[in-house]
């Protein structure tokens, strides 16, 4: 089968978290299975500068009214990190080249004033059109594929695209990694992205009275997909559908969650060059040298003894940084530490600075995105805290597994589908808790410190987390097979 998979970030090209691990990982184990797979993205200069074997690729116009556009087309670079030769790289890719949406520095969403890019409207808009023109085109130079995989709010239009130009076009599947990203604009912009503004009714793309990309996903794909079974349940309820419940509901049939996987070419302790000293589930005396390696980095004190908990994450309300905040002093009280790294809503990257600074030597914050220093991280901690409000899937929680640092997390979304509670003897993995409430977490908390104090028992946990298949082979089965039903 030939197929597009069209998103906004793609490991190592560019990333600002689980997306990019996802569209860098999924496209190569579809082709290790056969399929021919092509990725598309913006041009960012970040993009730009890491493809591999880069040539001209065919001219497209001015589809928008924004400036000439062009394809640059080449090669996703390997396994080893940014232009590595590892096994699986060289994925093709096409870069969708448009100078005055694209060729800005730093976030792909974001300004250097922390705010949405103004014309985010065209700027993703465009991405999703040159994915449909590619679905219904062959003067592009492209064989046209057979399926369209369209990511998240930023390639919500593709479907809707394809819908009004008619006549054979290839099947689209439409992948929800966040429901809280619903790419919402106001109702005026239909005019300049060249849809009619008929479809500007419940029935088509509009969301409370805004246009809403992520709602032409849901509305005009053929399959919606989602990252785990537990979030394709949660979001038709009304608690978690963000207000898409009921479409999603009717569409029950068309919706499928496929739990992501977890890319060991680049997650795995024995083979990390991030990190100075290899471990595995057989070997496990290097994590104590990585743990005093980040305690040294991180400005903490350097004793074995104390249990450090890291938190690798975007600072957002979605991701419960409040209740790890909140139980810092217990945490601190009761021996621990705490490593944090992330970045995201200013309120939270400064109360974490506050945290470190009344806690120091126990307490360490890093503020920024650092791919390398979260490797150091998930290697050298002993357990990872995520107590996400929800959790469409969570990768950060697979690493910490694969690198023996055992998970606390809320029993949510795609955290629900791959942590198993302690309690559970014989399977457990990690501590989960149920609500997101500072007694419920610090409850986790207390069970994990305790069985740190028992280290027979926390090394057999430690080895099970290990042993743990979450591959990318299982995943792109559960892809292949839904886009065999389509075609
Ligand atoms: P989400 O996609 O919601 O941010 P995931 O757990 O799916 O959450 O994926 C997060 C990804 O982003 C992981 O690869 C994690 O290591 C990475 N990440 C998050 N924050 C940072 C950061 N500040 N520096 C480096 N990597 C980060
Ligand atoms: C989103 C979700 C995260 C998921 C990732 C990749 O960013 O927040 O849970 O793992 O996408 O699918």
């Amino acid at each position: 089968m030939r197929i597009l998979f069209v998103a906004s970030e793609a490991y190592p090209l560019i990333k600002t978290g689980g997306l990019a691990d996802v569209a860098g990982a999924l496209p190569v184990a579809l082709a290790e299975a056969g399929e021919d797979v092509r990725l598309l993205l913006p041009a960012y200069p970040d993009a730009l500068d890491r493809l591999k074997d880069k040539e001209r690729g065919a001219h497209l116009g001015d589809p928008i009214g924004v400036g000439e556009v062009k394809l640059i087309n080449g090669r996703l670079p390997g396994g080893d990190g940014p232009g590595g030769d590892g096994p699986g790289n060289g994925v093709p890719v096409s870069l969708v080249h448009c100078p005055p949406l694209y060729d800005r520095p730093g976030n792909p969403y974001l300004g250097p004033d922390g705010r949405d890019w103004p014309d985010n409207h065209l700027r993703f808009g465009l991405l999703s059109r040159v994915a449909a023109m590619l679905g219904v085109s062959s003067e592009t130079g492209m064989a046209r594929p057979d399926i369209i995989h369209a990511n998240d709010w930023q390639t919500g239009l593709v479907p809707a695209y394809l819908r009004h130009w008619g006549g054979p076009i290839p099947a689209t599947v439409f992948t929800v990694h966040n429901l809280a990203y619903q790419g919402r604009f106001p109702g005026e912009t239909i005019g300049p992205l060249g849809l009619p503004r008929a479809y500007m009714s419940m029935h088509g793309l509009e969301f409370n009275g805004d246009l809403s990309f992520l709602k032409a996903g849901l509305y005009y794909s053929d399959r919606i997909t989602t990252v785990s079974p537990t979030y394709a349940h949660e979001i038709q309820t009304d608690g978690e559908g963000q207000g898409f419940q009921g479409l999603l509901r009717a569409r029950d049939k068309d919706l499928v969650g496929i739990l992501n996987g977890e890319d060991d070419r680049i997650w795995d302790p024995a083979h990390d060059p991030d990190i100075h000293h290899p471990f595995s589930s057989a070997r496990l005396s290097g994590k104590a040298l990585d743990k005093s390696d980040l305690q040294r980095e991180m400005g903490l004190e350097e004793r074995a003894g104390f249990m450090l908990f890291g938190v690798i994450s975007r600072f957002a309300e979605q991701k419960g940084i409040d209740l790890v905040l909140e139980a810092v002093s217990d945490i601190v009280a009761n021996g621990g530490q705490v490593a944090m790294l992330g970045s995201g809503e200013p309120a939270l990257e400064e109360a974490c600075r506050v945290a470190a600074r009344s806690h120091p030597g126990r307490v360490a914050v890093r503020v920024g995105f650092d791919e390398s220093l979260a490797h150091r991280m998930q290697a050298g901690c002993d357990s990872l805290l995520m107590p996400s409000r929800f959790e469409p899937c969570g990768l950060s929680q697979l690493y910490a597994l694969r690198y023996g640092t055992l998970p606390v997390v809320r029993h949510t979304g795609g955290l629900a589908d791959t942590v198993v509670d302690a309690g559970d003897r014989e399977n457990g993995t990690g501590f989960v808790f149920w609500d997101p409430n500072i007694a419920e977490f610090q409850g986790a908390l207390h069970r994990a410190m305790a069985l740190y104090r028992q280290p027979g028992l926390w090394q057999e946990m430690q080895r099970r987390a290990m042993g743990q298949d979450f591959s990318w082979r299982r995943a792109a089965e559960g892809y292949r097979r839904l886009y065999r039903g389509l075609i």
